[in-house]
């Protein structure tokens, strides 16, 4: 058990936060050198939620500056979605260099969407919490942003694992959903609600199997992402019979009893173990729906993974699905990716909803 992991994952945080503002999602893994939108967004909201409202803002501005950058290629795209013309080249990328450039690897899955719909909900979480005002700079980003995801929201893209690049995620399009409604709050422009009530009526005639949403249009099983969908993007309510029997699915497919969390029933990706930012995501939906003993098992499970500098890694090789895949992907890219930022960001977000717990005289957990 990991004493003092709440402090360690603030200050694990704050140490891999670049002078420019972003986030990178590993220090210590060849391939994770870069701010993703969608890592960083999450590990903002977590340091809004312990008051590092600094360390968000940093990141806010730096994601302002990289959108607006970029904007001829949104633009470019944005031409392109109208006339239902390929992107070709011209699309935002999943992740810059820390500086805000894009990195250098061609081709290796750029195209993902969710993350900028994380970040417009991020930034609404931002001003909410911190009581700052709207910069110009935001305001100007989050509307090319908001334009640039209701443009090509229907584009197959990469999903937030960075795979199957010719389908449609729900989880992709609840985080547009997300990120467009709190757009149009913070932002002031209610076409963009509009637009959000149409990907949610997508989502509900498409991207439902059996009672519960699957993984990409047409299939038949469960994404762990999937919990994305109540929270924090709000397509249905936790507590919807869709949501439940989702959870329920995840639950008895990707669940290890009493332990961590598969992405999906077919990982290999380093074998396929149970991922720490996962554990986190669904003890925040338990939390949500009130079952704080469910909630309070994972953060004790996530609190154990820690190594004892306080890190936790992207994922633990422990109950792997594909066990002869482990050796060839340490081989290849070496260790698993530790610390993983936005594996303490998950820990920080469940740690802080689990926080009333604390209230009722536990104390057991985070700052021990
Ligand atoms: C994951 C992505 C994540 C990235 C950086 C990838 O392996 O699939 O979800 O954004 O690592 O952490």
């Amino acid at each position: 058990m990991q004493p003092n992991l709440l402090r360690a994952s603030i200050a694990i945080i704050l140490e891999n936060q670049a002078p420019a503002g972003s986030y990178v999602a590993c220090p210590n893994f060849p391939i994770y050198q870069y701010c993703w939108f969608r890592d960083g967004a999450y590990t903002a909201y977590a340091m809004n939620l312990v008051g590092e409202h600094a360390s968000a803002r940093r990141f806010h501005t730096w994601c302002a500056a990289t959108i607006l950058r970029h904007a001829e290629q949104a633009l470019r795209a944005i031409e392109k979605a109208r006339h239902h013309l390929p992107l070709g080249a011209d699309y935002l990328h999943t992740r810059y260099t820390l500086e805000g450039e894009e990195g250098r690897s061609e081709g290796w899955a750029n195209f993902q969407l969710d993350g900028f719909g994380t970040w417009l909900w991020a930034v609404g979480e931002h001003l909410h919490k911190s009581g700052d005002t709207l910069p110009g700079d935001w305001q100007q980003a989050g509307e090319l942003a908001a334009a640039y995801l209701g443009a090509l929201w229907s584009y197959p893209c990469y999903d937030c694992w960075e795979e199957r690049p010719g389908m449609i995620h729900p989880h992709t399009l609840a985080a547009i959903y997300g990120g467009l409604m709190a757009y149009s709050h913070w932002g002031g422009n209610p076409a963009f609600a509009q637009l959000a009530q149409g990907i949610r009526d997508f989502l509900l005639n498409r991207a439902v199997h059996a009672g519960y949403f699957v993984k990409y249009l047409g299939a038949e099983d469960v994404d762990a992402s999937l919990l994305g969908l109540a929270v924090p993007y709000g397509v249905v309510a936790a507590e919807d019979p869709l949501m439940q029997a989702t959870v329920r699915r995840i639950e008895q497919r990707l669940r290890v009893p009493r332990g961590g969390v598969h992405r999906y029933a077919t990982d290999t990706y380093y074998g396929g173990g149970e991922w720490i930012l996962l554990a986190g995501w669904l003890g925040w939906y338990y939390a949500e729906v009130g079952e704080d003993a469910r909630a309070l098992e994972l953060l004790t499970w996530m609190e154990a993974q820690a190594d004892s500098a306080g890190q936790l890694p992207e994922q633990v090789p422990a109950n792997l699905i594909a066990p002869s895949f482990y050796r060839p992907w340490v081989e290849r890219w070496g260790p698993i990716a530790t610390p993983l930022l936005w594996s303490h960001a998950k820990y920080l977000i469940l740690y802080q909803a689990l926080k009333r717990y604390r209230g009722t005289g536990d104390s057991t957990h985070g700052e021990r």
